[in-house]
């Protein structure tokens, strides 16, 4: 049987499927020629990231298609619904990326506190003319440890950022309207295990509480940060959003940020991508990433290898 990973997939995934029994092909098809190459070729199975869509032309138009499958969380790229109607499996890997987005926000947070978003910038233009200036610009940093971290949104990634913070010292706070208790499971490197119990609070106390605020909800209609939960936050708190574009109001952080009440802040998502708007860019309060929370060797090796196991589960 074979295997399209048509965006990819890691070596291991490949090594896994091979192992399997199954033919797998990494050629990147485009879209328009992607119904004939599947009946062409007789895939059984299509893997995608976000880059490719799986709408419901296709699936009606391959019949042979057993199996559609997404590296990764969000499925918007795909008519789940209407492929899961018409007999295929959907499947996706979604705790495969976890750690590597709670590290993510941790890089931002430990750069945020110290200016090394800022300090990266000037170095390499004033480093040799303005050391003692520079030093002087980025004296008054802070540490993490015994500070709160807010988080909202308390599924995979939120419980895995509470995990990191826990360990770098901080107190966590967290508000989730459909989860009441978390038992988070803290690995050591000498097989040592600490559990934590977290109690979620409301998200105005969450709001109130943050000395740092961190959000991993899905994407949904309405802004979860906007002006108003702007206001109520402690003044110059700092804000990481490694969730979805538009769940923290763009307009109204730049605001925050230029009025004092938020002093710094880190994207990775952004309402418009993949052209993020200039004032976005060009704010030197911002510490910037383009959407990179997944992108570790780590979890894309534990993407291929989760899906490998499903499809071979499936299909064997
Ligand atoms: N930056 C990246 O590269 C990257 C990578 C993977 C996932 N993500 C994003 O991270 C987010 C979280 O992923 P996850 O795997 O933890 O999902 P998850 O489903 O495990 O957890 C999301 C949690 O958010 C909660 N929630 C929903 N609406 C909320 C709200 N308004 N306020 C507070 N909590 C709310 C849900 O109850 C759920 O428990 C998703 O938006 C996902 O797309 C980003």
């Amino acid at each position: 049987m074979k295997v399209l990973a048509n965006d990819g997939i890691s070596q291991s995934g490949i090594d896994a499927l091979e192992k399997g029994g199954f033919e797998v092909i990494t050629t990147t098809v485009a879209q328009e020629q992607l119904i004939n190459y599947i009946n062409e070729k007789d895939i059984t199975v299509l893997l995608v990231r976000s880059a490719t869509t799986v709408r419901k032309d296709l699936i009606d138009a391959c019949p042979n298609l057993k199996i559609i499958g997404r590296g990764g969380v969000g499925m918007d790229n795909i008519d789940v619904a209407y492929a899961r109607e018409q007999g295929r499996s959907v499947i996706n890997t979604p705790a495969a990326s976890s750690h590597s987005v709670a590290e993510l926000v941790f890089g931002h947070l430990f750069g945020l506190a110290r200016f090394l978003h800022n300090s990266n910038r000037e170095m390499p233009l004033e480093g040799d003319s303005n050391f003692k200036g520079l030093k002087k610009a980025y004296a008054k940093g802070t540490e993490l440890k015994g500070k709160t971290l807010g988080v909202l949104g308390f599924g995979r990634i939120g419980q895995a950022t509470a995990k990191v913070a826990i360990g770098a010292g901080m107190k966590v706070v967290a508000f989730d309207p459909f989860i009441e208790n978390a038992n988070l499971e803290l690995d050591f490197f000498d097989g040592q295990k600490l559990n934590f119990d977290i109690k979620t609070i409301s998200k105005e106390d969450v709001l109130k509480q943050a000395d740092f605020l961190t959000l991993h909800v899905p994407a949904q209609d309405d802004y979860v940060i906007g002006k108003s939960e702007l206001e109520i936050m402690k003044d110059g708190a700092i804000l990481v959003n490694a969730a979805r574009g538009g769940v923290v109001d763009e307009v109204a952080l730049v605001e925050a940020i230029s009025n004092g009440k938020i002093s710094r802040a880190a994207l990775d998502v952004f309402e418009k991508e993949p052209k993020p708007e200039m004032q976005l860019l060009m704010n030197s309060a911002l510490s910037l990433t383009p959407h990179t929370g997944a992108a570790t060797n780590e979890a894309q090796d534990r993407i291929g290898t989760e899906l490998a196991e499903q499809i071979i589960s499936i299909l064997k």
